[in-house]
């Protein structure tokens, strides 16, 4: 099972992979979670990245592209994987299309999930994120059990750097853009299923496991 999921910045991409995890055990892999690793290890592809996703744009194609192809060679993607972030561009959608032609592989489903810019404005300004474990929380739709740690590991809880309002409108901005030519783009190759993505994250679940199981 390959899947995209697609969606606007706070859409629930993350919240959904790491649901998707614990049920199918294929990974998730997100451009933005490997980013933020490397900023925070200071490597050159984290010193490159940083000022980019400070400023809410995207990060170079070819950065991301050479990315990618590292990480579907990793064997545990053999039985499948979820890209969570990527592609976020046609340029590479296409060059998507490429690498895994060169590898005998394709995309299964594209699921886009679909919510309103004010809310996606709320979500991404009250998420926190574990320091430890990367679990997601929000202050108000689902916040942890003890305030500012994690319920899972008990780990600190942060708020990402680009959660401001202002960069959060940016984002929002380049996702229109630059992602949202995408969902057309799918829709032609017949792979897109567009779930709406407002209801609890239960409930955005299950329309999911429909969609792959269906
Ligand atoms: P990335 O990390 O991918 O950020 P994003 O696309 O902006 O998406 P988010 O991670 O913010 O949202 P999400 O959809 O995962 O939502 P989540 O589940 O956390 O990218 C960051 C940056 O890296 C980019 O700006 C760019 O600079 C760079 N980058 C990354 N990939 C790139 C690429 N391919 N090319 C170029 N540059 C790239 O949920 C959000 C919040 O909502 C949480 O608080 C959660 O608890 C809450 N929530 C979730 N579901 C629900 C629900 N059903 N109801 C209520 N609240 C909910
Ligand atoms: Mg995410
Ligand atoms: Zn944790």
């Amino acid at each position: 099972m390959n899947l995209i999921l697609l969606g606007g910045p706070g859409a629930g991409k993350g919240t959904q992979a790491k649901k998707l995890i614990e049920k199918y055990g294929i990974p998730q892999i997100s451009t933005g979670d490997i980013l933020r690793a490397a900023v925070k290890e200071g490597t050159e592809l984290g010193l490159k990245a940083k000022a980019y996703m400070d400023k809410g744009e995207l990060v170079p194609d070819e950065l991301v592209i050479g990315i990618i192809e590292e990480r579907l060679k990793q064997p545990d993607c053999q039985k499948g994987y979820m890209l969570d972030g990527f592609p976020r561009t046609v340029v590479q959608a296409d060059a998507l299309d490429q690498v895994l032609r060169n590898m005998g592989s394709k995309i299964d489903h594209v699921i886009s999930i679909d919510v309103d810019k004010e809310e996606l404005v709320k979500r991404l300004t009250g998420r926190r994120t574990c320091r430890q474990c990367g679990a997601m929380y929000h202050i108000m739709f689902n916040p942890p059990k003890k305030e500012g740690a994690c319920d899972k590991c008990d780990g600190e809880l942060y708020q990402r750097d680009d959660d401001n309002e202002e960069t959060v409108r940016s984002r929002l901005e380049v996702y229109e853009k630059q992602t949202f030519p995408l969902i057309q783009y799918y829709k032609d190759k017949g792979l897109l299923r567009t779930i709406d993505g407002i209801g609890s994250i239960d409930e955005i679940f299950n329309r999911i496991t429909k969609i792959l199981e269906g």
